[in-house]
């Protein structure tokens, strides 16, 4: 693959392998959310509302790289899932999410398998498709074909909802990633050196954000009817949004 000043252009799929073996340390991951540093709090108190006020029936849920599911846990709670389930690579996350997912209080099934595959392969339907800091891991060629495969998994005004990392609408990857990396550097305070530079790392190789355009585009493009924009940070690096079938 060829390399621009040290950084890899976008691939045709994603490294599964590397970043199952980023995320098998879950520790680093988690230090990160409980210092908030990725605006956790926010996006799942506001997910949480989006359950109350748009899903009052009975409702299916697919978590797509799902990690601990932690927070997913609290925004479910007092809301009318009746049935979840887990997709994540990461063996540790799972065996903490079984754990987290104990209380929940409704069938509930975890699997270690790669996203990408158990949607492409269409054997699943669910009312709502999420996806926590995970889409941005595919390549744009696996983005479509994922947009495609989710659409038909959702019912007619079914929601896929992302909280995703973004870039500005004139920002390029390259710019993004001096920006993300710099706004870390400035306000990680907790992470030790060695954490932020295995974070920078892993982001400069496996992380490709897109711009909110080019997401709804991408989405009108597999029959989803827009995006609607649910939270933007203070920094403009995370945003939550939500696609209807
Ligand atoms: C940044 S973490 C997000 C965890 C959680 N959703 C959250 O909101 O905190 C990304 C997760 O996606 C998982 N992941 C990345 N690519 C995946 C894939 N192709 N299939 C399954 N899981 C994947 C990783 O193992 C990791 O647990």
């Amino acid at each position: 693959m060829p390399e621009k000043e040290g950084l890899p252009l976008e691939r045709e799929v994603e490294q599964v392998a590397e970043v199952e073996a980023y995320f098998q340390d879950w520790r680093r991951y988690r230090k990160a959310v409980e210092n908030n540093y990725l605006y956790h709090r926010e996006v799942y108190a506001r997910l949480h509302d989006f359950f109350l006020n748009h899903l009052a029936h009975p409702f299916s849920l697919l978590d797509l790289g799902c990690g601990d599911a932690g927070f997913m846990v609290q925004s479910l709670q007092g809301t009318a899932i009746c049935r979840y389930l887990g997709v994540d690579l990461a063996r540790m996350a799972l065996d903490l999410a079984a754990r987290n997912l104990a209380g929940l209080g409704c069938e509930h099934q975890l699997r270690e398998e790669d996203y990408y595959e158990v949607v492409c392969a269409g054997a699943i339907k669910a009312d709502v498709i999420w996806m926590g800091l995970t889409f941005h891991h595919l390549p744009r060629p696996q983005k479509a074909k994922f947009l495609q495969a989710a659409r038909g998994i959702l019912p007619a005004g079914g929601y896929l909802l992302m909280y995703e990392p973004i870039l500005l609408e004139d920002e390029d990857r390259d710019q993004f990633l001096e920006r993300s990396g710099q706004i870390r550097q400035d306000t990680w305070g907790a992470m030790t050196a060695a954490e932020l530079e295995r974070i920078g790392d892993h982001i400069n190789n496996h992380d490709f954000p897109e711009k909110i355009s080019t997401l709804e585009q991408m989405a009108r493009e597999q029959g989803f009817s827009g995006l609607t924009a649910m939270f933007l940070d203070p920094d403009q690096v995370y945003a939550l949004m939500c696609f209807q079938a």
